[in-house]
């Protein structure tokens, strides 16, 4: 078994990096829980840009054709959405520019499935994408997005297992319309597929993938189910952590990520009772956009890096895979903290580090998190024998504080211990 992750980087951009950021200079205080502003004014080297032309509005699917500027464009979405009729709406919105419904999209869309696809649309020449639906329909359609504009004879698979050139073509348009909270993907410019024949996970990526529009409609999410709902929430706060203890973090973003948790921590638990809180899907929503645009710069990190052979060997959902190591990490990195942990924790109303990992680890416990990871995860010998392969090259090494094989053993271990304390099955 071997999980393992490569690139297709956007010919325009010549660059896997989504903006060539450049790692921020990070000081180690004595006691390892410094605090001050000052520490984080020592982050003096950095970039931010994020093209996304985002727009928030209730109901915006039936005016979707103001912001879909194109001729022939094709929807690419999940079946669940042509049967709640979402899809007529955008037909009807759309009229004759919508030429192609490509709604099979699957949960972590597999590289040969989508080159089934895009054998598919290429035939009806669509000039946009629009993605309809949570993290796998807006990764299927940025692969599409890339794939439409090569030779007929190119295929993601060639390209990821026998290294296939990419031939110098800007990707497709997309326009993306997220329907979960948490992946982010609407406003980053790098999509995920998975190679779970030959257990690898692989990232498409470039300028030319950031979304044309992403557009927010909170009442698309309000029918989503307590797992999804708890996922992708989960999804979203480990983008916000996973860019604070990240070595390419700016100013912009820790504003970024301080909001966003401060969104989160609050609805997150909100709507395990409260489903129908429009309130929280909203401020889901936003936490996951602020969280995104951090990630655009930063990417993610060691949480991350953990996960994926997690998913490839379990099929455990992605928002859970990157998430149950969160408190152990964060207890992790505040070895390493120059004052931004500190300050973050302070921003999330609690008085250290020490006091955001106790909130994480109570919100683990009202979200039955372990519940959820046990349903997926086999024995934790089976789960330790990962950990070799869970050291992703470009989200490990991102990681505020170094990390050893043994580290990463730890802290996965103490982490199987908080998903039992948090729901799970008894030990195994
Ligand atoms: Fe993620």
């Amino acid at each position: 078994m071997k999980t393992a992750e490569a690139s297709v980087a956007s010919s325009k951009s010549g660059s896997g990096s989504p903006d060539g950021t450049k790692g921020a200079e990070v000081e180690s205080t004595a006691d390892g829980r410094g605090g001050t502003a000052d520490r984080n004014m020592s982050i003096a080297n950095w970039q931010y840009h994020n093209p996304v032309k985002v727009v928030s509005a209730p109901g915006a699917i039936g005016e979707i054709g103001v912001h879909v500027p194109y001729e022939r464009v094709a929807l690419v979405t999940s079946a669940g959405f042509t049967r709640r009729g979402i899809v007529a709406r955008i037909q009807e919105a759309l009229g004759s520019h919508l030429v192609a419904v490509l709604d099979d999209v699957k949960p972590n869309p597999d590289l040969r499935d989508i080159d089934a696809q895009s054998a598919r649309l290429r035939e009806l020449r669509p000039d946009a994408l629009l993605a309809l639906g949570g993290g796998s329909s807006m990764d299927t359609a940025k692969a599409l997005a890339r794939s439409l504009t090569q030779p007929e004879s190119f295929t993601l698979t060639a390209h990821f297992r026998d290294a296939q050139p990419l031939a110098p073509a800007a990707a497709l348009p997309v326009v993306t319309v997220p329907t979960t909270s948490g992946t982010g993907a609407e406003v980053t410019p790098f999509g995920t597929v998975w190679d779970f024949e030959k257990k690898r996970k692989y990232s498409v990526t470039g300028e030319d993938l950031y979304s044309a529009v992403a557009i927010l409609d909170p009442e698309l999410t309000l029918g989503l189910p307590e797992e999804t709902t708890i996922s992708s929430g989960l999804d979203a706060v480990s983008h916000a952590l996973e860019s604070a203890w990240n070595r390419n973090a700016s100013p912009i973003t820790l504003a970024l990520v301080a909001k966003s948790l401060q969104l989160s921590l609050t609805a997150l638990p909100r709507l395990k009772t409260q489903p129908g809180d429009v309130t929280a899907r909203s401020a889901m929503q936003q936490a996951s956009l602020l969280a995104g645009l951090a990630i655009s710069q930063t990417r993610t990190a060691l949480a991350h890096s953990i996960s994926y052979p997690l998913t490839t060997a379990f099929e455990l959902p992605h928002g859970i895979a990157c998430s149950f190591t969160l408190p152990v990490l964060l207890n992790f990195n505040a070895g390493a903290d120059d004052g931004r942990l500190q300050d973050l924790a302070r921003a999330c109303g609690h008085a250290s580090i020490a006091g955001l990992e106790q909130g994480l680890k109570e919100m683990f416990m009202h979200l039955r998190v372990g519940a959820i990871f046990a349903r997926y995860v086999g024995a934790d010998r089976e789960v330790l024998a990962l950990t070799g392969e869970m050291f992703t090259p470009g989200r490990a090494d991102n990681n505020l504080r170094a990390a050893s094989r043994e580290d990463v053993a730890g802290i996965v271990q103490a982490s199987l211990e908080l998903m039992r304390e948090s729901g799970a099955a008894e030990k195994k």
